[in-house]
């Protein structure tokens, strides 16, 4: 696909400027806001039916029919296929969880796991990762950058490590990020740069560095990272043979992939391609609850593009008077001022959807529920699985309903918060659950011990039943 069908558009409704996909932006010059990738669907060949995809599963030499991103590539059509950067990403699977049904309360065969972590980073960022290292390749840049909680540094150092196309610096907060997440940016070779602060310092650093040294920006105000990320729900679709589920719920943190589904399920209905656009739920995880606030408390919409601008800014100002800090165990979402939450109000509003927010001992629970009925996932995904528990119980959600909980991260990203969560040792418990309000371990699998001997140890095994 060439770079004509497709340009950049300013989110704004009384804005609304165009930009050429040949520039490197991060917002729209004129009036701030942040943009958005438009098509021109009547000159792509977008298929009739999503079902054509289908063919591509026969031709997967093809790096572009292999990833789970790009053979979708008529619905993500802004770069030519000879530039597109992929490393194999998207290959996850939609998993049926009889056992996390039960846990949320709905029907048996009604709860779907849709298990990101198993992109080649260990999770969902690898999606939005390909089109935004792709563009970054389309434009010329020699050097990429980002904030983050873990995930995304992880994600844009491996497509730098493994296409050594590209130097790579990443910004994380001091003490805030998981050990899995940091030990992939040191092992894949990125300068990775702790600032004295948390994520929502770390980024507005990075904007600035990027602007002052001509660096290109990965975070998910780069429009073309959200264009990936649409891919996951066309995942969904497929694993459910196109039929569209009843729920979509998912951690929201900086809230690009609430924005990039939003944006997936409203393309998909202007063009034809579904029936209908399933409903969304943002799970928010307590101690960061900025889009619980603005959209449950605040009452605050899209409205069509007229949002409340002075509204929402009141907002941040006070926080920042208060220095109000995001703190959660799920350390991915600990998130106060979420980038694209203007996008992701959007996304609400197409998908009709529901903020909720979860304390973090029922982000664990559900978190060990994932566990020990599937691959498991990372603790801000067991915000999904938490929020779709509450909406169950709040009967928003229905027993027939069916739910899909998107699990955003691999299980052995945060190894410190999971032992912490089964095994004996207090000390750890302390310093990294009770300070966060957990103080429960109702599914906790404790190891035992036994002596250096082989009836000990039997004899341990047999105790255990
Ligand atoms: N789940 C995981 C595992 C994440 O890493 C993130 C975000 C989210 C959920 C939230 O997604 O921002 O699209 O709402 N992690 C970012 C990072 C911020 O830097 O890795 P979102």
């Amino acid at each position: 696909m060439s770079s004509e069908v497709a340009f950049q558009k300013c989110l704004s409704a009384s804005c609304g400027s165009t930009y050429s996909l040949t520039e490197t932006l991060t917002g729209c010059p004129k009036c701030g806001e942040l943009l958005d990738i438009a098509y021109e669907w009547d000159k792509i060949p977008v298929p009739a039916s999503l079902k054509e995809f289908e063919q591509r599963w026969s031709s997967r030499q093809n790096p572009l029919d292999f990833s789970g991103v790009w053979r979708f590539r008529e619905l993500i059509a802004f770069a030519p296929e000879d530039q597109i950067a992929t490393i194999g990403e998207g290959q996850t699977i939609l998993q049926n969880s009889p056992s996390v049904a039960k846990y949320v309360g709905v029907d048996d065969g009604n709860l779907f796991l849709q298990y990101e972590g198993l992109n080649p980073s260990g999770s969902f960022k690898d999606n939005g990762m390909t089109a935004a290292f792709t563009h970054a390749g389309m434009v010329g840049a020699k050097s990429a950058a980002c904030a983050s909680t873990g995930n995304t540094s992880a994600s844009l150092a491996v497509y730098a490590s493994t296409t050594g196309k590209m130097k790579v610096l990443v910004f994380v907060g001091s003490g805030k990020i998981a050990y899995g997440k940091l030990s992939q940016a040191l092992d894949y070779g990125a300068l990775t740069v702790q600032i004295q602060g948390d994520f929502d310092d770390a980024l507005l650093r990075v904007r600035e560095v990027c602007q002052e040294m001509g660096i290109y920006l990965c975070n998910s105000v780069n429009p073309f990272r959200l264009e990936g990320q649409k891919s996951i729900m066309y995942r969904v679709l497929e694993a459910m043979q196109w039929e569209v589920p009843d729920w979509i719920v998912v951690p929201g943190g900086n809230l690009g992939n609430s924005s990039a589904f939003g944006k997936a399920f409203m393309e998909l209905k202007e063009l034809g391609l579904i029936p209908h656009i399933p409903r969304l739920a943002v799970i928010n995880a307590q101690g960061a609850n900025t889009l619980y606030d603005i959209y449950e408390s605040e009452g605050q919409r899209w409205n069509d593009g007229q949002t409340e601008n002075d509204h929402i800014e009141g907002y941040f100002d006070e926080m920042t008077r208060e220095n109000r800090r995001a703190s959660t165990v799920a350390t991915a979402i600990e998130i106060n001022r979420p980038v694209n939450l203007k996008k992701c109000l959007r996304a609400l509003e197409v998908c009709d959807g529901v903020v909720r927010e979860v304390p973090d001992q029922d982000i664990l629970d559900a978190k060990a529920q994932v566990g020990a009925g599937g691959f498991g996932c990372e603790p801000a995904s067991g915000a999904s699985v938490a929020g779709a528990k509450l909406l169950r119980s709040q009967g928003i959600i229905a027993p027939s309903d069916r739910v899909v909980c998107i699990l955003t991260g691999h299980q052995l990203k945060d190894p410190t918060a999971t032992v912490a969560y089964h095994s004996n040792d207090q000390e750890l418990f302390e310093k990294t659950l009770a300070v966060r309000g957990v103080h429960n371990t109702p599914f906790g699998n404790r190891p035992v011990q036994a002596e250096n001997d082989l009836q000990a140890i039997m004899d341990v095994i047999k105790a255990r039943g």
